[in-house]
């Protein structure tokens, strides 16, 4: 099997001063990649900074025989995302590879959840990703060639107490790499995301059994494959943990064209309406597609 390289390649990481984009940088540097270390150094919750993050995986990359510059600027401001790309220009000339993956988290229950936890949480994962991508993806654009990975959750993709702030932003991931797999796509731009569980400063002591299976290290062959040019999908979410990887997708029932579009008519009809037929469902690739679906569905009634 010939190995996937980066040869040539220049990719950046936001939050890779540990944990998961720590173990993505070593392994795209390991294939040849050059890699921007980005991370702003503060604690879970986001609070302070430092510097020495980003230079010690830099270090490490170094001591490894790649190459690798660190950059300290925060995600989540528009100003700080031009910066971070700025600074992969600085270092090394291009900019082929964006993985957003800083992040940060202040759980609370939704009825004590103050606005500076919603906002700085949307801040980092959210408008982050948006920031980062956003002089990225004009760069990728004028080459003609790009990959963006984003790092999504099943916490917002199938729900988690505590975590609305989170959650809500994890998911407007999975939107932001849909659209952007739809706008990259005839200038060379593949754009997906993953969603992972691994044991990392964010998921110490809350993994249970599983910890000892899911390290970071774990995560970063997906990364690995989505961020290279065989990379042969687009618009994909897949979990991942722990050497198992499966696909996350968002499918709808056939659904149910009313005779008596009434309030007591859908109250009657939920559960075929809700109900999931396996060999029906729809998988609709974009909105386009999802109107499609509709028209086919009214046509035949009309
Ligand atoms: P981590 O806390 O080790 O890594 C996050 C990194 O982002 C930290 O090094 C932090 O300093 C950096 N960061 C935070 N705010 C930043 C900012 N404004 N600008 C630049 N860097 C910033 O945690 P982990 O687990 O490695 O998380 C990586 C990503 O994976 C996050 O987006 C997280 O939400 C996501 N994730 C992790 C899961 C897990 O099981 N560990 C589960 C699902 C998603």
């Amino acid at each position: 099997m010939t190995e996937l390289r980066f040869d040539g390649r220049v990719a950046i990481i936001t939050g890779a001063g540990g944990g998961l984009g720590r173990s993505h940088a070593i392994e795209l540097a390991r294939r040849g990649a050059r890699i921007l270390v980005n991370d702003l150094g503060g604690a879970l919750d986001g609070s302070g900074s430092s510097a020495s993050a980003a230079q010690r995986v830099v270090d490490e990359i170094i001591a490894l025989g790649g190459v690798a510059a660190a950059n300290h600027d925060s995600v989540s401001t528009s100003r700080g995302g031009e910066a971070i790309v700025q600074a992969a220009l600085d270092a090394f000339g291009r900019v082929d590879v964006l993985i957003n993956n800083a992040g940060i988290l202040r759980d609370r229950a939704f009825h004590k959840m103050e606005a500076d936890l919603i906002d700085q949480v949307i801040d980092v994962h959210l408008k982050g990703a948006f920031y980062v991508s956003r002089p990225a993806f004009a760069l990728m654009r004028e080459q003609g060639y790009g990959r963006i990975v984003n790092t999504s959750s099943a916490s917002g993709l199938f729900g988690n107490f505590g975590q609305a702030n989170y959650g809500a932003a994890k998911a407007g991931l999975a939107g932001l790499t849909r659209v952007l797999a739809i706008e990259g796509v005839e200038h060379g731009i593949k754009v997906n995301a993953i969603a992972p569980i691994a044991l990392t400063r964010m998921t110490e002591g809350i993994l249970g059994e599983l910890a000892s299976k899911v390290s970071a290290e774990s995560v970063s062959p997906l990364v690995a494959f989505l961020a290279n040019e065989e990379c042969s999908v687009n618009g994909n979410i897949y979990s991942v943990a722990g050497g198992r990887i499966a696909r996350i997708f968002v499918a709808e029932t056939s659904g149910v064209v009313l005779k008596e579009n009434t309030a007591e008519a859908i109250r009657a009809q939920l559960s075929l309406i809700d109900e999931v037929d396996v060999t029906r469902f729809h998988e609709p690739s974009s909105l386009d597609g999802e109107t499609t679906i509709i028209a086919k569905a009214l046509s035949e009634i009309s």
